[in-house]
């Protein structure tokens, strides 16, 4: 493990990025960098991560905040009970110990909202205590690196992982040699497409002599992505678009789409129009489908949606009631779901 513990390092101390929060030690600046990092990307992060040391310097000034405060300081990360949770750790450093950020590894972990990696990450970082960290980039170099097939998702890949990865980390530089490893991850060792040139473990890599890069790391549970078939009904008049509101319980709550039939499947033109959704919404007049876009596919976390727009011109007594009018140029006003909105654009609205 040696000599794989000294090749990292070697390449982090040539090939790391200049962040902001490389130059300190300081466990209050570790501890914001390491929480905005679980939310989101380097940019973005330093941003956030500059603009949070400004308005709080010090865990003094952030237990002294008030909560909007410090919520609005995360406005647009997203996980707010991860700032509430900072703010309340805060305060209890404030009043445990006189503002003083604990020392060591258990009383680090203590605190409202450390976990395992963030509680490794400032014990390493500013303490330099020998904790070693394991996220998502830690489980893909490993994983790939030395072959293990054990999933990621399951307790005993969580411990053997967590093994590995102490043995990985350099007792004399922890915090460097944890860094290292996410920095590998973050910038060499992708999710696809990894640079393999240019990478330490280049030649003694299990993934890259066995080509099956892409096959770690192994998950047990395979997240489930939901397929959804949204048949839109582009109904027009004229100049005038027809749109239902959605409801509040389902994706894109509140906005305004085209009349819309779910169905759970691909559909044809003559199966939609003698569904119940079409019965309901042009009772027995007798409008048909005039013309269908291709289907596209729109995705979303957990759900990939097959979308297609079938056109269908109005006559004047076939208007249903319940619809929303919109005149041409109006439509603007209204918040639509992004594929809606492509729509719109691609035929002229
Ligand atoms: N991802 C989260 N924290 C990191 C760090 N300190 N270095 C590299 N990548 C990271």
């Amino acid at each position: 493990m040696e000599e794989y513990r000294k090749a990292l390092t070697v390449w982090y101390d040539h090939a790391k990025r200049d962040l902001p929060w490389r130059d300190s030690h300081e466990p209050y600046q570790i501890w914001v960098s390491e929480v905005i990092l679980q939310q989101t990307r380097i940019q973005q992060g330093t941003e956030y991560y500059h603009n949070f040391l400004r308005l709080f310097p010090d865990v003094i000034s952030l237990a002294n905040a008030s909560e909007e405060e410090v919520l609005k300081a995360w406005q647009g990360l997203g996980y707010y009970s991860r700032a509430r949770n900072m703010h309340h750790a805060a305060k209890t450093i404030q009043s445990t110990n006189n503002g003083v950020f604990p020392a060591d590894y258990n009383s680090i972990k203590k605190l409202k909202g450390i976990g395992d990696y963030t509680a490794a990450a400032i014990a390493s970082i500013a303490f330099g205590l020998p904790y070693a960290v394991v996220d998502g980039n830690v489980y893909r170099v490993l994983s790939r690196l030395f072959g293990i097939f054990t999933p990621i998702d399951s307790t005993a890949g969580k411990k053997e992982f967590y093994q590995l990865a102490q043995l990985m980390l350099d007792p004399g530089r922890p915090g460097d040699s944890n860094q290292a490893l996410m920095e590998l991850g973050a910038i060499q060792c992708l999710p696809a497409q990894p640079l393999c040139l240019g990478c330490p473990f280049s030649t003694n890599c299990y993934a890259i002599t066995n080509q099956c890069i892409d096959s770690f790391p192994v998950k047990s549970k395979k997240t489930k992505q939901k397929e959804r078939y949204l048949n839109f009904i582009y109904l027009h008049h004229k100049n005038k678009l027809f749109l239902e509101k959605r409801g509040d319980k389902d994706i894109w709550r509140n906005m305004f789409q085209f009349p819309m039939i779910e169905t759970n499947a691909p559909t044809s033109p003559e199966e939609v129009m003698v569904s119940k959704a079409w019965e309901t919404l042009f009772k027995n007049s007798s409008i048909t489908i005039e013309s269908v876009y291709p289907e596209r596919i729109h995705l979303l976390t957990h759900q990939r949606l097959h979308i297609r727009f079938f056109s269908v011109k109005l006559n004047e007594n076939s208007i249903s009631g319940r619809l929303i009018v919109a005149e041409h140029g109006e439509i603007s006003k209204y918040p639509v779901p992004k594929p809606v909105e492509n729509f719109l654009l691609e035929i002229g609205h």
